[in-house]
């Protein structure tokens, strides 16, 4: 089914935050923070087998775009299609077919062992018992967690339950894998590995689409088939890492220009970079 559609494909996609007034909000109630606009018109196409890196300051929409396409947060405007299926309208379909990895794991149990986990979560995905059961084994021995199977969720290091979470996201095999900073508390061997796990098996050879947000360059360089540079909720480029790398630079240098001006009034001996 869907077989000729892309991947992911999202077109003019708008989500604006309501801004909460907390503190003394009783003393002006009559003004209203004006919504933050997190995504501002994004559109993104992803086939099967192709690579795309999500690359931007903090604050540019990057989480919030893997979001709406997972169906976590729902659009203000515009639309998410995975496989050709409108997520808001398909929303178990769409999660059917999505493995995400969040950047801040709360899902699991953490009195729970590490193996019943993630069996857990794969029967939650639609796996028979049994199969949940292998699954878990095959990706904890892939993702050095072998040793910790039997151990509880809530006595993990911050980097094995990255790799838990990273574990849950792939249970179900599914199609899509969107992943936001999923190397972001792993050691480097890990964090390497896991690239190559990426593409390699994920891609190249499991043909699957997969979005890997980040705020790393050397990361995106090394990753991307193509690179989606994000800013202020908005596309700012499309392309290869070589080709925008001028743009990838500006983007992050004027990003924090205000806050490095006050760090040289501050300290103006110390102007020199490290
Ligand atoms: N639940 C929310 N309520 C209000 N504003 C939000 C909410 N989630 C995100 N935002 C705002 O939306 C904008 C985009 O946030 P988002 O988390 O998508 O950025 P990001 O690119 O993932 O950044 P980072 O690199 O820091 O993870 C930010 O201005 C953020 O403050
Ligand atoms: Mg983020």
């Amino acid at each position: 089914m869907n077989g000729g559609a892309l991947a992911v494909e999202v077109a003019g996609l708008t989500k604006r935050f309501s801004a909460k007034r907390r503190g003394r909000q009783w003393l002006t109630p009559w003004r209203r923070l004006p919504p933050i606009e997190a995504l501002r018109g994004v559109d993104l196409a992803v086939d099967k087998g192709e690579l795309v890196v999500l690359l931007g300051p903090n604050g540019a929409g990057k989480t919030t775009l893997l979001k709406v396409i997972s169906t976590l947060v729902r659009p203000s405007a515009g639309r998410a299609m995975v496989l050709g299926r409108d997520v808001t309208r398909f929303g178990p379909e769409a999660r059917r077919n999505i493995g995400y990895v969040l950047a801040e794991e709360r899902s699991f149990y953490w009195r729970l062992s590490c193996r019943d986990n993630l069996r857990f979560f794969g029967v939650l995905e639609g796996l028979p018992a049994r199969a949940a059961l292998a699954r878990a084994d095959e990706l904890g021995s892939l993702l050095g967690l072998t040793e910790l199977m039997g151990r509880d969720f809530g006595s993990l290091s911050t980097g094995q339950r990255q790799r838990m979470a990273i574990a849950r996201g792939l249970i179900s095999d599914p199609p899509v894998i969107l992943f936001d900073e999923a190397t972001r508390s792993l050691d480097p061997g890990r964090s390497e590995r896991l690239r190559r796990i990426i593409r390699k098996v994920l891609v190249e050879r499991e043909n699957k689409a997969v979005i890997f947000a980040t705020h790393d360059l050397e990361e995106a360089r090394v990753l991307a088939d193509r690179v989606v540079l994000m800013r202020d909720g908005r596309v700012a480029a499309e392309g290869s890492y070589a080709d925008l790398e001028a743009q990838i630079g500006s983007a992050f240098r004027e990003e924090s220009s205000g806050e490095e001006a006050e760090f040289r009034r501050l300290f103006p001996d110390l102007e020199v970079s490290l």
